[in-house]
């Protein structure tokens, strides 16, 4: 993280499918935002992506960590994912490779109800569906250790390691709890597998047991992860903090964000408080509508405004937010929310707000 001056600085990598689509037309929204700030704020773009890797075989460049941790404050991130890159290994080198090498352990990934008549689920009002989903983001199955033998015969064997280190595990229940504390909230759940991954989990359950002794004035308890799947589409009304590991994490955030309009709308931070972090919508590259124009920006914009809200911008984020709340009141909105916009429209729109409800930088 840079250190130091007034003036903000953003790294953009828009990388592949509707990233490309829906980044730009949140820059155009952070601009506005920026006017309306009379704060510096600049942006400066990386194609890294799919396009650069079949062109040039380069994933993440050589010194790219250093530069995003030495000269930015904060990176706006859009999805990778190529069906010309089947391995996908573009996307691990990238985005795990930041995840993993900024040490961002923290993905947050709020479910929140903007609009009543975006859930899914029966008579469920916003009041409902309110929470936040903490996932480990540095560890577990997604380290990438393991290996095939025997590869392409009958007797072909495949290893997956799940990673869990005392501090990786320690350090996001820890964040779990004081977020809450900080949020005023009172409920935090951490949920895990450990009746079938005990040596794994059965790390997380004594962390947990230790921690939470710590935080007595918070309601803490566990469930399984199969039973928390079941009760956040049951009653998603009893939590206020999730906190689980890296896969479960990526898997019940994305049930969160169909609970709350779909994953059109869902953002999140990679994050390691007080270092340059990164922020992502929920959705992938989504091949099968990119370059419609019809990829919903709404979760990209709202990403938007959780950097804000980590860069200190935080009149600047809650004005984006009434923007996106006033767009999906008005159903200025695209296909995926029922509406008939495209991409930039919707953009459009929210920049127009953000004009004439310049309450932020008054
Ligand atoms: P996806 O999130 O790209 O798409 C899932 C479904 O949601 C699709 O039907 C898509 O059209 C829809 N959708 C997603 N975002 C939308 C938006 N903004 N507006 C409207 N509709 C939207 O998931 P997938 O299809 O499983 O994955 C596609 C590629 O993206 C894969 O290569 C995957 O690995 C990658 N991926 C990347 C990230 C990331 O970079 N953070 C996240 C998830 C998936
Ligand atoms: C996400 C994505 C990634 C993940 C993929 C693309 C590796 O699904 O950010 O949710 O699993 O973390
Ligand atoms: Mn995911």
């Amino acid at each position: 993280m840079r250190n130091g001056g007034p003036k903000a600085r953003i790294a953009v990598i828009a990388g592949d499918g509707i990233g490309t689509e829906v980044t730009p037309q949140a820059v155009k929204v952070l601009k506005a935002v920026r006017a309306a700030a009379r704060r510096p704020m600049e942006f400066v773009e990386f194609d890294w992506g799919a396009d650069k890797f079949l062109r040039e075989g380069v994933t993440l460049p050589p010194g790219a960590v250093e530069l995003l941790r030495d000269e930015f404050d904060a990176i706006l991130f859009g999805a990778l994912g190529d069906p010309r890159v089947p391995s996908n290994q573009h996307a691990a080198d990238i985005l795990l490779g930041l995840r993993f090498k900024l040490d961002l352990y923290v993905n947050a990934r709020p479910v929140e109800l903007l609009d009543d008549r975006l859930t899914p689920l029966r008579d469920r009002t916003e009041k409902d569906i309110r929470l936040m989903v903490f996932r480990e983001n540095t560890e577990g199955l997604y380290v990438g250790v393991g290996g095939v033998f025997k590869q392409g015969t009958p007797d072909e064997i495949a290893v997956q390691e799940d990673v869990n280190s005392r501090k990786g595990v320690e350090r996001i229940i820890r964040y779990a709890f004081e977020y809450a504390g900080q949020n005023g909230l009172k409920r935090v759940c951490m949920s895990d597998k450990s009746n079938a991954m005990t040596f794994a989990h059965g790390l997380w359950q004594r962390v947990f047991k230790e921690v939470r002794q710590q935080y007595p004035d918070i309601d803490s308890r566990h469930l399984f992860i199969d039973t928390l799947a079941m009760e956040i589409v049951r009653d998603p009304g009893q939590f206020d903090v999730i906190v689980t590991c890296n896969l479960f994490g990526d898997i019940i955030s994305d049930l969160g964000a169909q609970l709350a309009g779909g994953l059109g709308l869902a953002p999140s931070g990679n994050i390691h408080p007080g270092k340059t972090s990164l922020f992502e919508p929920v959705h992938g590259s989504a091949p099968n509508i990119a370059g419609k124009g019809i990829a919903n920006p709404l979760g990209s914009v709202l990403t938007s405004a959780m950097m804000l809200d980590f860069l200190g911008w935080k009149p600047q984020a809650e004005l984006v937010r009434a923007a996106v709340r006033a767009a999906l009141r008005e159903n200025y909105v695209t296909p995926d929310l029922g509406g008939g916009k495209t991409t930039g429209e919707v953009a459009d729109w929210l920049v127009d707000f953000v004009e004439k409800n310049n309450f932020a930088g008054r």
